[in-house]
C-alpha cells in the first residue's frame, strides 16, 4: 500500500508523512521544490508544479490513496496575483493529479483532501455541521468551495473522496498557534475585536490520526476537522495565558486596527465559526485533545 501526499513539506504533510512512514506505509511526495529524501528517509519525493500544470506521473505508481494538503499560504498579503495563487495552488492541484489519473494507469481508489472550516459564513451564535449549505461570501470562502468542487470532480473518476474541513491547527512549528503565543509571553496577551468569535481548533497529533483514518477507513463526505470544544477568541488568548503563567490585562486591539493592518486578511483573526465534530465522532474517531487546555498544556508546557 503506497500513500501519494502533496504539500508534505508543509506543517501538516510534514506530521503526517512522518506518521505514515512509522506505521509501515509506503509514501511519495509531490513537491515545487527539488525533492530532499533526506528529509523523510524511506519516502520518495517528485516534481510537480500546479500552476505551471507539471508533474511527475512516476509519482502515482503503485498510490492507492492521494492526501492532498498542498496550498500557498494563505498567511502571506493578498495581493490580487497572490490571491490567484492561492486558489489555484489547491484548486489546479487537485486537477492535475486527475488528468494523469484519468486514463487509468494507476491503481488510485480514494482522495483525502484538506478543506478549511472558513467555508462556513462567519457568525456568532450558529453551529456548523457538514450539512450546512450556505457558503462564506468572502475571499476564503469562495476559495473553499472551489478546492472541495475540485475534489468532488474524482468521484467522476470513481474515485472515493473525503473532504476534511481543518480548523485552526495547532502546533508549535507553525501555524496560528505561535502568533497567538508570542504577544503572551510579553505580558501583551488581550481580545482581538470584541473577542467574542469563535476558533474551532484541532490538535496537529489529532489532525495526524484524523487523516490517516480518514485514508484508511473513513466513508466518503465531507467531515469537520475540528475538535469537539471549540471557544471564543478571548476565552482562548486567556487559556494560552493562563497555561503561559502571564497575566491578562492588556485592553482589546479594536478590529478597526486589525483592518487597518491586516486588510481583507483580518477575516482571518476576526471571522467566527463555531464548527461541530460531532459528525467524525459519531463515525468513530477518537480525539487525543478535546479539551484546549489539555490541547495547549501539550504543546506549551515544557516536556521533562
Ligand atoms: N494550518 C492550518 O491551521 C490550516 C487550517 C485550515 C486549512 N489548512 C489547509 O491545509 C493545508 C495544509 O496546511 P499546512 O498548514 O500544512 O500548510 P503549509 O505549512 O503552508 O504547507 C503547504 C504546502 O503546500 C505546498 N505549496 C506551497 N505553495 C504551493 C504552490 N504554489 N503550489 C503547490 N504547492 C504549494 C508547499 O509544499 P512544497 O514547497 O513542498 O511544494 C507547502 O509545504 C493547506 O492547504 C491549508 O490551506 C491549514
Amino acid at each position: 500500500m503506497k500513500y501519494l501526499v502533496t504539500g508534505a513539506t508543509g506543517l501538516v504533510g510534514t506530521s503526517l508523512v512522518n506518521a505514515l512512514l512509522q506505521s509501515g506505509i509506503g509514501v511519495h511526495y509531490l513537491t515545487t521544490r527539488v525533492p530532499q529524501n533526506a528529509a523523510f528517509p524511506g519516502a520518495r519525493g517528485f516534481r510537480w508544479d500546479p500552476i505551471q500544470g507539471t508533474i511527475d506521473t512516476e509519482a502515482l505508481e503503485g498510490v492507492s490513496t492521494v492526501i492532498h494538503l498542498a496550498g500557498a499560504s494563505i498567511a502571506k498579503p493578498w495581493t490580487k496575483a497572490y490571491k490567484k495563487e492561492i486558489l489555484d495552488s489547491r484548486v489546479q492541484g487537485l486537477a492535475v493529479l486527475a488528468q494523469a489519473i484519468e486514463g487509468g494507469k494507476f491503481p488510485v481508489k480514494k482522495l483525502v483532501t484538506a478543506s478549511a472550516t472558513g467555508i462556513y459564513p462567519s457568525d456568532l451564535e450558529q453551529v456548523y455541521a457538514e450539512s450546512h449549505t450556505e457558503v462564506a461570501q468572502d475571499f476564503l470562502g469562495q476559495v473553499v468551495q472551489q478546492w472541495e468542487t475540485a475534489a468532488d470532480r474524482w468521484s467522476e473518476l470513481g474515485i472515493e473522496v473525503v473532504k476534511c474541513r481543518f480548523g485552526l491547527v495547532f502546533s508549535t512549528t507553525s501555524g496560528s498557534l505561535p502568533a497567538m503565543v508570542g504577544p503572551v509571553r510579553w505580558g501583551l496577551g488581550s481580545a482581538l475585536g470584541h473577542g467574542q468569535q469563535w476558533q474551532s481548533w484541532i490538535h496537529l497529533k489529532d489532525l495526524t490520526q484524523l487523516l490517516i483514518w480518514c485514508a484508511a477507513q473513513g466513508p466518503a463526505g465531507v467531515y469537520n476537522a475540528v475538535a469537539p470544544k471549540p471557544l471564543r477568541q478571548i476565552e482562548l488568548a486567556k487559556t494560552i495565558a493562563r497555561i503561559l503563567r502571564k497575566p491578562f490585562w492588556a485592553p482589546p486591539v479594536p478590529s478597526w486596527v486589525l483592518r487597518v493592518i491586516l486588510g481583507e486578511r483580518s477575516a482571518l483573526v476576526l471571522s467566527s465559526q463555531r464548527v461541530s465534530a460531532q459528525k467524525i465522532l459519531d463515525a468513530g474517531f477518537v480525539f487525543e485533545f478535546s479539551e484546549v487546555s489539555d490541547a495547549l498544556s501539550d504543546l506549551l508546557t515544557p516536556k521533562r
